[in-house]
């Protein structure tokens, strides 16, 4: 079966940098026509170029994925445009280390604005053009430490958690559609976001004491499961929660 996307679209969200940038790629390098979106611009359109620079078809969408009305409204015009989203990766996500006694309710607000809600009516948004294509893969990003659990970190936690939900309930709702919903839990991933969190001594204490493997995952680690679980070679999988993370958790999900 194949994995070639010729024809189809994705939309990435949060692919200026990180995980995200490498799911866009990956995506792009399979043929797929991309939109990156971010609310980044710098990031994004440096993301588009390197897609451009290798052949590759990028557009960019700048908007705070939280903004899901904005995000609505951008879909309808690309879909009038005659392009189409047959692939979304939700993607975009914040992260904290707050101890739970620590999160004041603004920020908790936030986090789930855009960990989960944007995760939600995004895929709100692409779905009917999927059902009527008969067509489409939702894949959501959540985090290890959302499924063996972490000391700290709730509030990011239990929004990692809500799109494990959303996908198995998305999967059976939209089976008849040809529609497949998957969840990827990367480890922890050598990104922005790590570096802003680990400095490097504490990251390589957790690769020792965590990681079996011997190394962070790379950002391409987690985009060879999403071009994967995006292609019509996956087919047959869907509502599944699947981990690349070195072995570091090789419990049930
Ligand atoms: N890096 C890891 O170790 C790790 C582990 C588990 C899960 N994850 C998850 O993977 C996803 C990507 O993480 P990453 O490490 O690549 O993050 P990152 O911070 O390195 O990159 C995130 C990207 O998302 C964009 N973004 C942030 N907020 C946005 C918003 N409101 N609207 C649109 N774009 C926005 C940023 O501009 C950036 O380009 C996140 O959902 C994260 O929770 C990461």
């Amino acid at each position: 079966m194949s994995h070639d996307l010729s024809g189809r679209g994705a939309l990435v969200t949060g692919a200026g940098m990180g995980i995200g940038r490498a799911c866009a790629e990956a995506l792009a390098a399979a043929g797929a026509r991309v939109v990156v979106q971010d609310i980044n611009p710098v990031a994004a359109e440096e993301a588009v170029a390197a897609i451009r620079e290798r052949g590759g078809i990028a557009d960019t969408l700048i908007s705070d994925v939280a903004d899901t009305a904005a995000f609505r409204v951008a879909i309808t015009r690309y879909e009038r445009d005659d392009h189409r989203i047959d692939i979304l990766v939700n993607n975009a996500g914040i992260g904290s280390g707050a101890d739970f006694v620590d999160v004041a309710e603004d920020h908790y607000d936030r986090l789930f604005a855009v960990n989960v809600r944007a995760v939600f009516f995004c895929a709100q948004a692409v779905v009917p053009g999927m059902k009527r294509r008969r067509w489409g893969r939702l894949i959501n990003v959540s985090s290890l430490q959302a499924v063996r659990g972490w000391p700290g970190n709730p509030h990011y936690i239990g929004a990692k958690a809500a799109v494990i939900g959303f996908a198995r309930s998305w999967a059976q709702e939209l089976a008849p559609f040809g529609i497949t919903a998957n969840t990827v839990v990367p480890g922890l991933t050598r990104t922005p976001m790590v570096a802003a969190h680990y400095s490097d001594e504490r990251a390589s204490e957790h690769v020792r004491a965590t990681i079996p493997m011997g190394r962070l995952g790379e950002p391409s680690d987690i985009a060879n499961l999403v071009a994967f679980l995006a292609s019509p070679a996956s087919q047959f999988i869907s509502g599944q929660t699947i981990s690349p993370n070195g072995a570091a958790f090789v419990g049930a999900m």
